[in-house]
């Protein structure tokens, strides 16, 4: 039985990606500072799985802390979710987000060098295809990005190519999201962010729940079939699937490899309004609101590469990924009262 390092394993995508990991078998050790995640999160695995994770609130700025989970435990692998990830608060701190995200890193790959650990998948997006790529985007185009949070996802996969081209023995595995939404279809995990959601689906529920008034759909005047913004929604499961692939493929390589995850097919604002309420079952109201900064037009997926490498396509569609999240919340606010 392998055991595997899941550092950021207590958050939205981390957690799902150990209940597969734990049902096919793996060893799960957690380490997460709770900086996005909640410790409750590890109850929810056990409930899941029949099996508890080991964890660690440690934060990945400390290396000994980190040491100390090399030691106590012979870590085959590492996937490495932990980091910040909100692009607004990005632009507004950026100092933290690439001390958090890049030395977290750092940390990560030293202490795993100590320990002879080889094989690393790491949590990268579909952010690092910035502007001026046309879709569907694929691995060999150029990288760029339009803000300090996907700098650092640029960052940190040319960090890892780097060190994996000196360090032969190493396997990198840089996996590409589109984007996530979507929860475990038990209702016990999934994202419910804290304050105004940032991402669409996420709002789009607290409009379902009747926290906020209105999504606002940001620019109808888009080169697109219905002129707003098209996305590749991936259910957080599928993507979690493609994870359990990408680690098998990793320890059966070296060197450095980059893989989408994605569909592979772009759904528009409208439509994915529209596929919420037919999950909730009312009407959502929207208004059209000016363009967001930094928004392109389309994005979705080239998915060769993940078929062809990892044997990975996606199951589920729009409605489901829009009927989990609506179960999700509707547990969520059942616990609460
Ligand atoms: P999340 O915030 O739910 O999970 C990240 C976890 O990392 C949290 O539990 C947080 O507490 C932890 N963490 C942050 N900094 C840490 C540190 N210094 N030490 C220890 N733990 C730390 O986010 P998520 O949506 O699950 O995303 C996971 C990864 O996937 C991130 O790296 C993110 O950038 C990347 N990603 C996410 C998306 C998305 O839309 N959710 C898209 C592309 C890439
Ligand atoms: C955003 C991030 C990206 C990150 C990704 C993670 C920005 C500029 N980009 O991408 O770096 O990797 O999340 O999933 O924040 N929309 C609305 N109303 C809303 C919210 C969003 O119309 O209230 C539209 C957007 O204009 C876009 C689509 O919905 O067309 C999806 O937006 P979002 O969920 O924020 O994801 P991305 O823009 O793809």
């Amino acid at each position: 039985m392998k055991t595997i390092l899941v550092t950021g394993g207590t958050g939205y995508i981390g957690s799902h990606v150990c209940v597969q990991l734990l049902d096919a078998g793996y060893h799960v050790v957690i380490a997460d500072n709770l900086i996005n995640s909640k410790r409750e999160v590890v109850d929810y695995i056990a409930q899941m799985t029949g099996k508890t994770p080991d964890f660690y609130q440690t934060d990945l700025l400390d290396a000994d802390g980190l040491r100390a989970i090399f030691r106590a435990h012979p870590i085959d692998g590492v996937i490495h979710f932990a980091g910040l990830k909100a692009v607004g608060e990005s632009v507004e701190q950026p100092l933290r987000y690439y001390t958090n995200n890049l030395t977290s890193t750092l940390n990560l790959l030293a202490v795993m060098q100590e320990a002879g650990c080889t094989v690393i998948v790491f949590s990268s997006s579909a952010t690092v295809y910035g502007e001026n790529n046309a879709v569907p985007f694929h691995e060999g185009m150029p990288v760029s990005a339009t803000n300090p949070y996907g700098y650092t996802k640029v960052v940190q996969e040319r960090m890892l190519t780097d060190i994996a081209a000196a360090q032969p023995e190493l396997s990198v595995l840089l996996l590409r999201y589109f984007n996530p939404v979507g929860a475990h279809p038990s209702g016990l995990i999934g994202e419910n962010p804290n304050g105004i959601p940032n991402n669409l689906m996420p709002y789009v529920a607290k409009v379902a729940t009747g926290e906020l008034p209105h999504v606002n759909v940001f620019g109808n005047d888009y080169d697109t079939p219905d002129g707003t913004g098209v996305r590749d929604y991936i259910h957080v499961c599928d993507l979690a699937r493609g994870h359990v692939l990408g680690l098998q493929y990793a320890f059966g390589r070296t060197g450095t490899d980059i893989v989408n995850l994605g569909t592979g097919h772009g759904s528009s604002v409208l439509e994915l309004i529209h596929a919420f309420s037919q999950a909730c079952g009312h009407d959502l109201p929207y208004v059209i609101a000016p363009r967001r900064a930094g928004d392109i037009a389309e994005c979705w997926a080239d998915t060769k590469k993940a078929k062809e490498v990892l044997g990975f396509t996606t199951q589920v569609t729009l409605a489901d990924m829009c009927r989990d999240s609506w179960n999700f919340i509707c547990h969520q606010r059942e616990q609460a009262h």
